[in-house]
């Protein structure tokens, strides 16, 4: 349906943004707390904050603190928290054993955020990577990423997680069959009500550079995920890849990194009509966030900025850094 426009002086468009009631009135999309899942970074220790460079205003926190920022997040009303491990390099190792340890960091983390703010979701991101020597997202043999030994790994890390509390999985591993094979996995194992958020749509990136520092894999990295993660100059494949993981048992679905393939965003949203996410990735948030530390632009207002753009490309929530100062800003 195309816009009816009367010709000039019957429209003048001015009219409706004379004032500030005039333009809340007529304001097409909203952003609340309830749009927002926060991602925080986790690692050993007690009562610790490590700032990462790359992320000015974005902390690893040792899990007493985590927890205390979940209870921060869910007083601020945002409804989900997602939790990445700075996993100790001496334990990562080409099998990626660590992953699915009931005792892992991760896993610990969950259980206390569960135990001390129940009414938060948690959010884990199923991928080997933090525990991998290669820093890859699939085990590696001989320099290739196996498919089918990656989702086998990752079933069991994602029962792990399911057991330890998890309300939401995020796999974001981008291996073939891996959303049909957890779901199936999770239901034999009783897990009826877990959530599946699947990363369906997830790019090779050059926005994740920050995370990889964040979580310390930056280092361990050999070569590019571009065998598995999606060529950027595509879209129609975007389309297939969430029809494949809706079909498998996915409940909701991700499109990532975030501004700059917002065109795929309203291409879900009008194509399959169902929860779809957007990931506003680390680069993404550095950009903004450094920028506005060199005075360059007003902080505040290109953050808000940029959350309305998922609003507007059709996204019904959005992962981003600035989860709490966001929800801050919105509750005045
Ligand atoms: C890896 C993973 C990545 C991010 C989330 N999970 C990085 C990657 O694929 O290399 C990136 C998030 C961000 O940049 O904020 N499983």
């Amino acid at each position: 349906m195309r816009p009816t426009v009367a010709p000039f002086p019957s429209t003048r468009l001015r009219r409706l943004r004379r004032t500030p009631a005039l333009r809340a009135l007529t304001r097409e999309n909203t952003l609340t707390p309830d749009d927002l899942i926060w991602p925080v970074f986790v690692m050993e220790g007690t009562d610790r904050a490590d700032p990462v460079a790359s992320m000015p205003g974005v902390s690893r926190l040792t899990i007493d603190r985590v927890v205390l920022a979940a209870r921060e997040a869910a007083d601020l009303g945002i409804p989900a928290i997602c939790l990445f491990p700075y996993v100790d390099p001496a334990l990562k190792t080409q099998g990626c054993e660590e992953a699915w340890d009931a005792g892992n960091l991760s896993n610990r983390a969950i259980r206390a955020i569960k135990a001390a703010v129940p009414d938060i979701a948690v959010m884990t991101d199923v991928a080997l990577d933090p525990y991998n020597i290669n820093g890859h997202d699939g085990i590696v043999e001989d320099g290739i990423i196996l498919n089918d030994e990656t989702v086998a790994a990752l079933v069991k890390m994602a029962l792990a997680q399911a057991a330890a509390g998890a309300d939401i999985l995020g796999p974001s591993d981008m291996m073939d069959g891996r959303i049909g094979a957890m779901r199936n996995a999770l239901e034999a194992a009783g897990h009826k009500d877990i959530v599946i958020l699947s990363y369906s749509a997830k790019y090779a990136s050059a926005f994740y550079g920050p995370f990889r520092d964040a979580v310390g894999a930056s280092g361990a990295l050999k070569g590019d995920k571009k065998t598995y993660q999606m060529d950027p100059a595509n879209s129609d494949e975007a389309m297939r890849l969430i029809e494949r993981d809706l079909m498998e048992g996915a409940d909701m679905v991700m499109v990532k990194p975030g501004m700059p393939y917002l065109d795929i965003c309203r291409r879900v949203k009008d194509t399959f009509a169902v929860p779809t996410y957007a990931y506003q990735v680390s680069g993404e948030y550095a950009m903004i966030a450094g920028a506005a530390q060199n005075g360059w632009i007003d902080g505040e207002k290109a953050m808000m900025e940029s959350l309305i753009a998922f609003k507007r490309a059709g996204c019904d929530g959005i992962l981003t850094y600035f989860a709490p100062a966001a929800a801050k800003l919105m509750r005045g």
